[in-house]
C-alpha cells in the first residue's frame, strides 16, 4: 500500500517527543511488509539546513498566505515531501513556541497548510506518486479529512492520536483564512463548543482511528482521559483501535550503542553506572540509581516525583534527570538537587545524555498522570533499567508488575504503582528499594527486561493490516 504520512515532526529531523520517533521509525518497519510510505513534513529552519539534495517538485503561488514548494528528498532511508514555504515555517525558536515560549499566533495556518497540502499530494499526486491511505498524525493533521472532502477526493484517512490534551483550536474568525467549509462549522464535523478544533476534525473525517496503546485507547473513552473529546470518541468507538508503539532497535541497542560502553548482559552495565554518576557528579550509594529522561510537564507527574523523593532517598536512592519544559518545574527540580546530595539534575535537551542515562541506570522512572504510550520506558527494558511507572496507558501495556504473582512465576519486568498519588509513588519506591535489594530477583527481572519484545515488528503487521483493509474495500 502507498502511504502518505502527514505529521509534524520527525526524528531524526526535527522532535520534540515521541511522535519523531515514530514517524521516524514507522515507515522503514512498514517497508518489511511492502508499504510505501512518503513523509509530508513542514520546512522549518532547522529541517532545511539539513536536507541534502532535494527536487522541486511543486509550486503553489500562495498557500496561505505566501509562496511555497514542495520538495521531494531522500535522507535517513526515508522518503520525504517537505513544504519549503518562508512564510510559514523559516523563523527563530521552536517549531510550535516562539522564543518566549508561547504558541505561534499563526499556528492554525502553519499546520492547515501541511494538511492541505496532504489532501492536494492525495488529489493530484507528488511527482507521479499517489497515495493509497493518508495517515496524519495529531491535530497538525486533523483537517486533512476536511480539504480531501471539499475535493471530492475518495482516499481513506486514517489517524492516529499520540496526544489528545492538544487540540489545535481556533476561533471561528478564522473560517476563511483556513479556508473551510462554514455549513461544516457544526457539531457533526469541526467545531467544539463554538471553535474550530483541527483535532475533531481529523476524528470525525477519518476512515479508522488509532491511538498508541490498548489501554489508553479505553481510557479515551472517559471524561478523565479524553479531556472532552471523549463524547466524540464514543460515537466512533467501533472505529477506534490502540496499537502499541515500539522502538527503534538499531537506535537503541545496548550491545551497538554509540554513546556508551557496550554490553548484552546485565551485569555489563558496571561502567555505564560508574560514567553516569561521574556526569550528574553523584558518589556511590546502597540504593538504586533512578534515570528520568521528559519534557517537563504536567503530564509526566514530576510534582509528584518531588513529593516523593524523601522516600527513595531514605532508602538510599538516588535520581538523576534530564529535562526541560514548564519553567516552574525546572526551578522546582534543581531546588531539589541544590537540597539533597542524591539529586541531580541537567536543563536540557541531550539525545547522548539520554543514551547514558538508560545504560547507566538501574532504573528508569515514568510517573505520568497519563501516558498514551511512552517511550522511555521501552528505552529501559531494552537496556535492562527497570521502569517504574504509573500504571496507565502505554506503561500499563508494557510493563510486567513486580506483583507477587508475577515474582512467583518469574515474569516481571518492573514496578507500576496506581493511584497516580504521591503516597502511592513512596509506596512503589519502598517496595523498589526492597527488589533491589534482592540480587537475584533483581537480575531475573533485569533478564526478563532485556528479553521483551519492544521493537516495531508485531505493531508495524497492526498498521499494514488496517491500510489492507481499508484498501480493498475502497476497491
Ligand atoms: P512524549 O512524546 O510525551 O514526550 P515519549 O516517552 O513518547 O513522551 O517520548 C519522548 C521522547 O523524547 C523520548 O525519545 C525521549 O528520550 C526524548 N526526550 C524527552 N526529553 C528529552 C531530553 N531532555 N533530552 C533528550 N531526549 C529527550
Ligand atoms: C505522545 C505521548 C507519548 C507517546 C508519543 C508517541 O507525545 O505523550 O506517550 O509515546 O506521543 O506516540
Amino acid at each position: 500500500t502507498k502511504v502518505l504520512f502527514v505529521v509534524s515532526e520527525l526524528a531524526p529531523l526535527i522532535k520534540t517527543g515521541g511522535l519523531a520517533d515514530v514517524a521516524g521509525a514507522l515507515p522503514t518497519a512498514l517497508a518489511e511488509y511492502g508499504d510505501e510510505v512518503r513523509t509530508l513534513l513542514p520546512g522549518y529552519r532547522a529541517v532545511m539546513g539539513k536536507l541534502g539534495k532535494t527536487k522541486v517538485i511543486e509550486k503553489y503561488d500562495d498557500l496561505f498566505g505566501g509562496p511555497a514548494k514542495l520538495l521531494a528528498c531522500k535522507m535517513a532511508g526515508l522518503d520525504l515531501l517537505i513544504i519549503d514555504a518562508p512564510h510559514l515555517y523559516d523563523r527563530d525558536g521552536g517549531i510550535y513556541l516562539d522564543t518566549t515560549g508561547t504558541d505561534w499566533a499563526d499556528n492554525p495556518q502553519r499546520f492547515a497548510a501541511l494538511s492541505y497540502v496532504g489532501a492536494m499530494i492525495a488529489e493530484t499526486g507528488a511527482g507521479g506518486w499517489t497515495p493509497d491511505v493518508v495517515h496524519g498524525h495529531d491535530w497538525q493533521a486533523g483537517l486533512t479529512p476536511e480539504y480531501l472532502r471539499a475535493r471530492a477526493v475518495q482516499v481513506p484517512f486514517v489517524f492516529t492520536i499520540h496526544n489528545i490534551a492538544f487540540h489545535g483550536n481556533t476561533d471561528a474568525g478564522k473560517l476563511v483564512a483556513l479556508k473551510l467549509d462554514g455549513d461544516r462549522f457544526t457539531r457533526d464535523h469541526f467545531e467544539f463548543w463554538g471553535q474550530i478544533s483541527a483535532l475533531k476534525a481529523g476524528l470525525m473525517g477519518a476512515t479508522k482511528i488509532t491511538t498508541v496503546s490498548r489501554t489508553y485507547a479505553e481510557e479515551l473513552l472517559t471524561p478523565e482521559f479524553g479531556i472532552g473529546m471523549d463524547g466524540v470518541l464514543r460515537d466512533r468507538q467501533s472505529d477506534l483501535v490502540g496499537i502499541v508503539n515500539g522502538i527503534d532497535e538499531d537506535i537503541w541497542n545496548p550491545a551497538t550503542d554509540p554513546y556508551i560502553t557496550p554490553y548484552t548482559t546485565p551485569a555489563k552495565k558496571a561502567a555505564n553506572k560508574k560514567a553516569l554518576r561521574e556526569i550528574f557528579g553523584l558518589g556511590p550509594s546502597d540504593g538504586p540509581l533512578c534515570v528520568l529522561v521528559s519534557r517537563l510537564t504536567e503530564q509526566k507527574g514530576i510534582d509528584l516525583l518531588l513529593a516523593a523523593l524523601p522516600e527513595l532517598l531514605s532508602r538510599g536512592g538516588q535520581l538523576a534527570l534530564l529535562g526541560s519544559g514548564d519553567p516552574k518545574l525546572e526551578v522546582a527540580l534543581l531546588a531539589a538537587a541544590a537540597e539533597h546530595e542524591n539529586v541531580s539534575v541537567k536543563i536540557g535537551y541531550d539525545e547522548a545524555l539520554s543514551h547514558q542515562m538508560m545504560a547507566g541506570g538501574d532504573v528508569i522512572l515514568v510517573p505520568s498522570r497519563f501516558e498514551p504510550c511512552g517511550l522511555t520506558q521501552l528505552y529501559g527494558l531494552r537496556y535492562g533499567t527497570l521502569p517504574l511507572v504509573a500504571l496507565t496507558g502505554g506503561l500499563a501495556d508494557t510493563v510486567i508488575n513486580a506483583s507477587p504473582a508475577a515474582l512467583a512465576s518469574g515474569v516481571a519486568t518492573g514496578i507500576q504503582f496506581f493511584p497516580i498519588t504521591t503516597q502511592a509513588l513512596g509506596n512503589a519506591f519502598a517496595r523498589l528499594a526492597d527488589l533491589y535489594n534482592d540480587p537475584k530477583t533483581w537480575k531475573t527481572m533485569q533478564r526478563n527486561a532485556m528479553k521483551q519484545d519492544v521493537g516495531w515488528k508485531a505493531s508495524a503487521a497492526d498498521y499494514h493490516a488496517i491500510y489492507t483493509s481499508l484498501t480493498e474495500t475502497h476497491q
